[in-house]
């Protein structure tokens, strides 16, 4: 009987978080990897993990693939406009570490953060946590606010100026100005408020926390699982504008 399921388990957090827990013990044949389409999940499927289809947007399929399992690790999907529906997610690293190309080339970190600071953390390290949760062994439910050392924006110019020795600088504009710059490189006018959006919770403070749960979590010694105690574990992130979660 599975006792673990992760849904997205065909995206980058679901497949890291599934092989957190077969890294940890849990026996393949334990875990359910939910996924909106079996085609991006063959490799789960050869490891032995049980694969389901189902879709957010349809919950009685949710019903049919979670038959059976006693704790659950639900990972939003990256729909654009359905992001409450099917929930939003903590700030990773990689938003910034992926454009360090782009600011070295352009000289400049443009963004209307302000002087907010965000806690994020590498998504492999949300993965490694979100599995150590599920297997953790305590009564009752409990949340989890999962979050990094913060930064600010000014200071990642001064990081990668540090570390890459080109100088980068950061440009803070007003948060319609920053939607209306996207807009001039190219994006629709609903895609730059989505991609804008999570500078404005920055700049509120939405996306800083000084939870210790992720670094509890990650330094969690790796244990076989417990078995057969039916109850689920529940996780909360620190919320990202609910508009556009990255
Ligand atoms: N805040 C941040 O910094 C940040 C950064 C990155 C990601 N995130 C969020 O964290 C979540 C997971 O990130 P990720 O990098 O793993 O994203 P991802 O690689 O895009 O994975 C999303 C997963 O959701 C599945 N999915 C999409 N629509 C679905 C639906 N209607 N029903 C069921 N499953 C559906 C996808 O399946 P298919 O591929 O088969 O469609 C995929 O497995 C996403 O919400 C993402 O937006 C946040």
């Amino acid at each position: 009987m599975p006792s673990y399921a992760v849904t997205g388990a065909s995206g980058r957090l679901g497949r890291l978080a599934v092989a957190e827990l077969l890294a940890r013990g849990v026996p393949a044949s334990d875990v359910v990897a939910v996924v909106h389409s079996r085609a991006r999940a063959a490799d789960l499927a050869d490891r032995g993990v049980r694969v389901r289809e189902a879709d957010y947007s349809s919950p009685g399929t949710l019903v049919a693939a979670l038959a059976g399992v006693e704790r659950l690790l639900l990972v939003s999907s990256s729909e654009a406009g359905q992001r409450v529906a099917h929930h939003v997610n903590a700030w990773c690293t990689e938003n910034y570490t992926d454009q360090i190309g782009r600011y070295l080339e352009a000289g400049e970190i443009v963004g209307a953060a302000g002087t907010g600071r965000i806690s994020a953390a590498a998504r492999r390290d949300y993965a490694a946590a979100a599995a150590a949760a599920l297997l953790e062994d305590e009564a009752g439910n409990r949340a989890y606010e999962l979050g990094g050392r913060a930064f600010g924006l000014p200071g990642l110019a001064r990081t990668v100026t540090g570390a890459t020795g080109a100088p980068v600088t950061y440009r803070d504009l007003p948060a319609g100005e920053y939607a209306s710059r996207l807009q001039r490189a190219g994006l629709d006018e609903a895609t730059a408020r989505f991609v804008a959006a999570p500078d404005a919770s920055i700049a509120r403070g939405d996306l800083q926390t000084s939870s210790q749960d992720l670094a509890r979590l990650r330094g969690h010694p790796r244990h076989a699982p417990r078995r057969g105690r039916g109850r689920s574990a529940q996780r909360r992130q620190p919320r990202p504008d609910q508009s556009g979660g990255g």
